[in-house]
C-alpha cells in the first residue's frame, strides 16, 4: 500500500492505476448505460479531471492546488454505480475511504470531497476553488460521444442536446477575468432552446463557481453570445 508523504504526495497518475478505483469507474459506466445515461465513465472522468486542472492552472493557482481539482474530476461521478441519485455525496464518501487509504493528508482529502460532494446542479455549491473549477469543468462536457443510446428514434432531450453538441470548448482567460463556455451545436437535432431547458440549472451553477473564482461566466452558442 503507498502512503503520501508531504514529499510524496499522492498524484493524479496513481488515481489512475489504482484498481480499486477502475473497477468502480468501469461499473458506473456499465450500469449507467443500462438506464440510458449518457457516458459517465472513463472518458468523462479523463476530460473533467484535464478541465479542472487547467481552470485553476490557468488562473494561476499552485500546482498542487490543480493536481488536486485533477484528482477530485477524476472521481467525481464514481457513485453512480451505486446509485444516480445523491451520487455527489456518495461518491464523496467513497473517495473518502479510498483517498484516505492511499495515505493523502486530510486537508487534502477535504478539498477533493467538499468538490466531489457540491458537484451535482440540484445540490452543489463552489464552496472552494476546487469545488469550483469541477463545477465549470463537469458542466462543460457537453458532446455527441458522451451519447450512449444507439436509437436516434427513442432518444429523450439530454440525448439530442449531446448529441447535437459538436464541439465544447471552456476558455480561461486571466487577464479579462473571464470563463467562457463555447458550444457549437447542430441545430438541425437539436434547437438552443433545448439546451436550455436542461442546462439553465447548470450554466447558474457555472456562474456561480466563476463568480468564486472572481471570474465573470459566459456562454457562446454557435458564436452568439448569449450569457
Ligand atoms: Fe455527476
Ligand atoms: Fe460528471
Amino acid at each position: 500500500m503507498s502512503v503520501a508523504t508531504i514529499e510524496q504526495p499522492i498524484t493524479l497518475a496513481q488515481v489512475k492505476a489504482d484498481h480499486e478505483i477502475n473497477v468502480y469507474l468501469t461499473r458506473s459506466t456499465k450500469y449507467l448505460s443500462r438506464l440510458g445515461f449518457t457516458e459517465h465513465g472513463l472518458r468523462h472522468a479523463g476530460i473533467v479531471s484535464a478541465l479542472a486542472y487547467k481552470v485553476l492552472q490557468e488562473l494561476a493557482f499552485p500546482t498542487r492546488d490543480c493536481e488536486l481539482a485533477a484528482i477530485a474530476g477524476y472521481l467525481h461521478d464514481i457513485a453512480n454505480m451505486i446509485n444516480r441519485y445523491n451520487h455527489g455525496v456518495s461518491g464523496a464518501i467513497m473517495t473518502f475511504s479510498i483517498l484516505t487509504r492511499m495515505g493523502m493528508p486530510p486537508e487534502e482529502v477535504a478539498l477533493v470531497i467538499s468538490a466531489i460532494g457540491n458537484h451535482e446542479e440540484e445540490r452543489g455549491n463552489a464552496v472552494n476553488h476546487v469545488a469550483s473549477a469541477l463545477i465549470l469543468a463537469d458542466k462543460s462536457d457537453v458532446h455527441r460521444s458522451r451519447v450512449t443510446n444507439r436509437d436516434f428514434a427513442k432518444f429523450e432531450i439530454h440525448d439530442r442536446v449531446n448529441y447535437a453538441a459538436e464541439s465544447s470548448k471552456l476558455l480561461v482567460d486571466k487577464a479579462s477575468r473571464k470563463i467562457t463556455l463555447a458550444v457549437r451545436i447542430d441545430t438541425t437535432i437539436c434547437p438552443v432552446m433545448e439546451y436550455f431547458e436542461i442546462f439553465l440549472l447548470r450554466m447558474v451553477m457555472c456562474r456561480r463557481a466563476a463568480e468564486f473564482l472572481d471570474c465573470q461566466f459566459k456562454l457562446v452558442i454557435n458564436d452568439y453570445e448569449l450569457l
